[in-house]
């Protein structure tokens, strides 16, 4: 197996020089690289660590980051969290256990003795972290790391929580995958010859694409520049994510990289796969899992919601009353941007909740007796029949938002 280069000081810190949280996470990162066959370390300058939720880690994880922090492991560069499996502030009006409570606290704790924010959104890029165009990052958290590479040009693998936090703790990640110019050419192009408008289009157009593409990297055409904004292509990216794990597209005339496309498509003389999307019904067909009609939770912000879609929710609703629980999950930020704008007041007086930190898919969301929802994210209505275990109604904002008003599908 070929020896990665590592300079003196790399070598230092996986020799146990810093210390031993530092040789563990040198360690983890060497092992990647060697497996993926990097032939050296790249500087990061930014980290997002998913894998937060006590539902998730449970006391085995706390456990291990626990132990990690107690070794002296410290961030080196920016690191942010992923959402938790509660809103950090509000969980008791929200009806999470105090036992749950505590336990989640003492997770992020543990972070924060490592040097990390306790951001807890899994949209760090709207709340003042956005990498820049070229710059090597390690983050967790799928749709993320798909809005990373695609919009903003970053460069990150699909890092599990170990992965990324140990990357943080030496400010390094092994250079392979996604770090690499070759591994950035699309590997599919994708004609889009059906009208994609709202944030439920994108997510089935998400899924759709995902499904065929699996691991590859699309490159879309003819979608519309002006319709292409943070709303939409958060929701293109966490459905494609879900539905085929990819991390990287490109969008003709919107994304930084796509013009390196076209050249690409027409030297590549095989191995470039094209397909044609002529409708979102497939899309939309296969994230409608629900059995039955009524609606008793309608999840809005998966990714997590920015001002402008609260701001239309609030618009949309109108000083309606909603039956079913209606949550607008998004950043704690954000939440305060809303609350100062007078949105928090008005999504609160029709009865809806702004919820912070969190998400449904990372929630113990069966303790809080939700089972059957709706949603208008495609990653949501992708995972909330098997993480969430809730009945899944996936349509779009209006649809989910009359389901809130009349508690039911329509
Ligand atoms: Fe974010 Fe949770 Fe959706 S982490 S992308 S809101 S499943």
């Amino acid at each position: 197996m070929p020896v990665m280069r590592l300079t003196d000081e790399e070598r230092a810190m996986l020799q146990g020089a810093q210390g031993e949280g530092i040789r563990k996470a040198m360690e983890i990162v060497v092992a990647l690289g060697t497996i993926y066959g990097a032939q050296d370390l790249a500087p990061v300058s930014h980290v997002q660590v998913s894998g937060v939720s006590y539902k998730n880690l449970g006391d085995a994880g706390l456990e291990f980051l626990r132990e990690w922090a107690a070794q002296g492991a410290r961030v080196r560069v920016p690191t942010t969290l992923n959402p938790a499996g509660m809103d950090l502030r509000h969980w008791q009006e929200l009806g999470f256990s105090p036992d749950f409570a505590a336990q989640q606290q003492a997770v992020l704790d543990a972070f924060t003795t490592m040097g990390i924010e306790t951001t807890c959104t899994c949209t760090p890029y709207l709340v003042g972290y956005a990498p820049r165009l070229g710059d090597h990052i390690a983050w967790g958290e799928s749709s993320a790391i798909a809005y990373a590479n695609s919009v903003l040009g970053a460069r990150t693998n699909r890092e599990g929580g170990p992965g990324a936090l140990a990357a943080a703790i030496v400010g390094r990640t092994a250079r392979y995958g996604l770090h690499l110019d070759e591994n950035r050419v699309p590997t599919h192009v994708v004609s889009v010859r059906c009208p994609v408008r709202e944030a439920s289009d994108w997510g089935a157009l998400g899924y759709v694409v995902g499904k065929r593409v699996a691991n590859g990297v699309p490159y879309l055409l003819g979608l519309d520049p002006a319709a292409c904004n943070v709303v939409s292509l958060k929701a293109l990216g966490a459905a494609m994510a879900a539905s085929g794990a990819v991390a990287l597209y490109h969008i003709k005339g919107v994304t930084p990289e796509a013009s390196n496309c076209k050249l690409h498509a027409e030297r590549a003389t095989r191995g470039l796969h094209e397909f044609v999307v002529e409708s979102l019904d497939e899309g939309y067909a296969a994230l409608n899992k629900a059995g039955t009609d009524s609606i008793d939770l309608v999840w809005i912000g998966c990714p997590h919601a920015s001002l402008d879609e609260i701001e239309l929710i609030a618009e949309k609703l109108d000083g309606r009353r909603v039956r079913a629980a209606l949550w607008i999950t998004a950043a704690h930020q954000v939440r305060d941007e809303a609350e100062a704008h007078g949105l928090l007041a008005r999504i609160e007086a029709s009865g809806g909740r702004i919820v912070s930190d969190t998400c449904l898919v990372v929630a113990p969301v069966e303790a809080l007796g939700f089972t059957s929802m709706a949603t208008n994210s495609g990653k949501g209505a992708f995972y909330g029949p098997s993480l969430a275990r809730v009945a899944t109604h996936f349509g779009s904002l209006e649809q989910c938002l009359e389901a809130a008003v009349r508690g039911e599908w329509q």
